[in-house]
């Protein structure tokens, strides 16, 4: 079992934290992936996991084991990094079995492995070839074989895929999923991307400034953000803030005005909303529509709107300064200064307290 805990774990450079007591549960198979802006401590972490960083404080437990003080060689992790840091002067071959060969693994037992990894990567014809003689996918191919022969527990991905072009990327997206599927191995994922972040995690944690923000599957991270920092950070484009003034609330619904829309009633959602303050609404881009009737009108005007063939990207601001896009999944024309009169589904709406 290669379940992967990490207990109030820590990590200070000095007198620099820049880990501050992290608590993440991976189950084993499962598929996790960090996401959080620059500089919040993914890779730190990663590199923790791995044992190429020293753990400040805290416990680090694989498959029920603390491996704090155990050397990387022997968590039985795999890492694979954002530059693919393979060998010029080897072929592919050598490249894949560079592990086994340090270990002095046989050469019928090496030979196997290889054969094994790139058939699950479907590089067997290139196994003789050089990097030189490969493109940036096949390269970040050979340095996920290079883990696989040494059959991991877990693997470590520190944003494999940022170096390739957009259509690659979704090869190799896919073709991490299925890797992951036939293997049924632990895989914690660092990314900036929020598509491979939503379509390959089981679980997804968000980390700001080295701390947990929130972690869940994606679906309720999406739909059930914990606070301002995740609602904003999940989905693209971002979900749209509004300053709202709270007017009155019953229970679990707040009334609430804007000068660009009719008061309108909002679930709270248990979140500590009081009549007489400021709240902040939060409206995805995609829930924003052109037409129907009902409760949740809000006007705008045109700054620019995108056609990009399958959608519509439409920036609008409204009569209090605050930008707005609203996003069709259709082409439509919005010209320049034009003032359109949206709808949104209340229900759908988010508010959360102004210091949340
Ligand atoms: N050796 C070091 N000494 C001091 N601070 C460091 C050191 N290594 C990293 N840091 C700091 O730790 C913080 C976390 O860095 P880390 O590389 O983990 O961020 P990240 O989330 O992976 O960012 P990115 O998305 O840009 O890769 C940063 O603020 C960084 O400046
Ligand atoms: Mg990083």
């Amino acid at each position: 079992m290669a379940d992967v805990s990490l207990k109030d774990l820590r990590k200070s450079y000095g007198a620099v934290d820049v880990i501050k007591g992290v608590d993440i549960d991976v189950k084993d198979g499962e598929f996790c992936v960090f996401v959080g802006p620059s500089g919040c401590g993914k890779s730190t972490l990663l590199r923790m996991i791995a044992g190429l960083e020293d753990i400040t404080d805290g416990t680090l437990s694989i498959g029920g084991r603390v491996v704090n003080d155990v050397t990387p060689k022997d968590r039985g992790v795999g890492m694979v990094f954002q530059s693919y840091a393979i060998f010029p002067h080897m072929t592919v071959r050598e490249n894949i079995a560079f592990g086994l060969t340090i270990a002095r693994t046989s050469k019928a037992e090496k030979d196997a492995k290889v054969q094994d990894a790139a058939r699950i990567l479907q590089m067997e014809h290139l196994l003789d070839r050089r990097p030189s003689q490969l493109s940036g996918g096949q390269r970040q191919r050979v340095a996920i074989g290079r883990a696989i022969v040494r059959q991991p527990n877990v693997f470590l991905f520190d944003e494999p895929l940022s170096n390739l072009d957009a259509a690659l990327r979704m090869d190799m997206r896919m073709e991490i999923g299925k890797l992951h599927r036939q293997l049924g191995a632990t895989m914690i994922y660092v990314t900036h991307d929020q598509v491979e972040a939503m379509t390959l995690a089981d679980k997804i944690v968000v980390l700001k400034d080295g701390v947990v923000m929130q972690m869940g599957a994606p679906m309720d991270l999406y739909h059930n953000p914990a606070n301002l920092f995740v609602a904003g950070f999940l989905g693209a484009p971002s979900m749209n803030f509004l300053t709202v003034d709270v007017l009155d609330v019953q229970g679990d619904q707040a009334r609430v005005a804007h000068p660009a829309l009719e008061p309108v009633v909002l679930h709270t959602k248990g979140r500590a909303i009081t009549a007489g303050t400021k709240a902040v609404m939060g409206l995805r881009p995609q829930y924003l529509t052109a037409t129907g009737t009902g409760d949740g009108l809000i006007e705008g005007k045109v700054v620019v709107a995108e056609r990009l063939g399958s959608e519509t990207v439409a920036d609008l601001v409204l009569r209090d300064g605050t930008n707005l896009i609203a996003t069709f999944s259709e082409d439509r024309v919005f010209p320049p200064d034009q003032v359109v009169t949206l709808r949104f589904d209340p229900a759908q709406a988010h508010l959360f307290p102004h210091d949340a």
